[in-house]
């Protein structure tokens, strides 16, 4: 039995088959990239975790409970959500709030945890993602690098079983893009289980345990990133990892 085990996993938009019966299981400690083209369904696949989108079928059994992924239970939802704590790329933070704010308000609304230990969770956290000397900024008057690092710390502060990443440093100005692979690279070195959706190939060389090529609703390819970047199997595959400049198409014959 695995950590986390998503099964029969579809989703289509109209007549557009967006994720085909996925299969896929994650062991703890386990950092996932999930990699592939444009309009493949790797937002999508997060999303139905998080439960953003209402998938046709799909289970998913994770700290020892089976849920639904097309529930419409709002109690279900609010209880699968903090188990796979999202990080968009827009980062998604409540304007109206400062960073502390941003980072206690699921402990206290969701988890219902006493202001006072909610406060000390979230100091640890945005001390965590390097933020603790900017608790009382509101997300305008912080740069994107450092809204993301509090959504990241939002999301750890839930304590959930999966971490949800989509795209974290694409809407980033590309001197800001550090910073956030950092600490992304830091919580993925203590022990946090992460489904991570990334263009930076270099950082999941170096960060990913696993690589997962998603095309067509199907995942084509599953192994560590030098299997998959390395000795590339699938012919799709191959012609993204040249299309992205990964590696190079002439020992292929593309
Ligand atoms: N709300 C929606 N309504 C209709 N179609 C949608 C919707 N959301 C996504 N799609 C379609 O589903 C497919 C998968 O989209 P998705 O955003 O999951 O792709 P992606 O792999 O994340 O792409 P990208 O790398 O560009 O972010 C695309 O064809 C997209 O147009
Ligand atoms: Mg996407």
């Amino acid at each position: 039995m695995s950590y986390i085990e998503i099964r029969g996993l579809s989703k289509r938009f109209g007549s557009n088959l967006v994720l085909d019966n996925i299969d896929l299981d994650i062991e703890k400690g386990q950092v996932v990239a999930l990699i592939g083209p444009s309009g493949t369904g790797k937002s999508t696949l997060l999303r139905c975790l998080n439960l953003l989108e209402k998938p046709e079928n799909g289970t998913v059994r994770i700290g020892g409970e089976e849920y639904n992924l097309t529930t419409r239970s709002a109690k279900e939802k609010v209880r699968l959500r903090s188990r796979t704590e999202m990080v968009f790329q827009q980062f998604n933070l409540f304007k109206q709030r400062n960073a502390l704010a941003n980072v206690m308000e699921g402990l206290t609304v969701v988890k219902k945890i006493k202001k006072k230990d909610a406060r000390k969770i979230a100091l640890e956290k945005l001390d965590k993602v390097g933020m603790s000397d900017r608790l009382y900024h509101y997300p305008r008057h912080l740069s994107g690098g450092q809204q993301q690092r509090v959504a990241i710390a939002r999301a750890l502060a839930m304590d959930p079983e999966l971490l949800l990443m989509d795209e974290p440093t694409s809407a980033l100005d590309p001197e800001l893009v550090g910073e956030v692979l950092q600490t992304v690279r830091k919580i993925a070195s203590e022990g946090n289980t992460i489904l991570l959706v990334t263009h930076e190939m270099n950082f999941v060389k170096s960060v990913a345990s696993r690589v997962i090529f998603l095309e067509n609703g199907k995942i084509v390819a599953d192994g560590t990133a030098s299997d998959v970047f390395e000795k590339p199997q699938n012919q799709r595959l191959k012609e993204f990892l040249i299309n992205i400049n990964v590696i190079d198409g002439v020992d292929y014959n593309i």
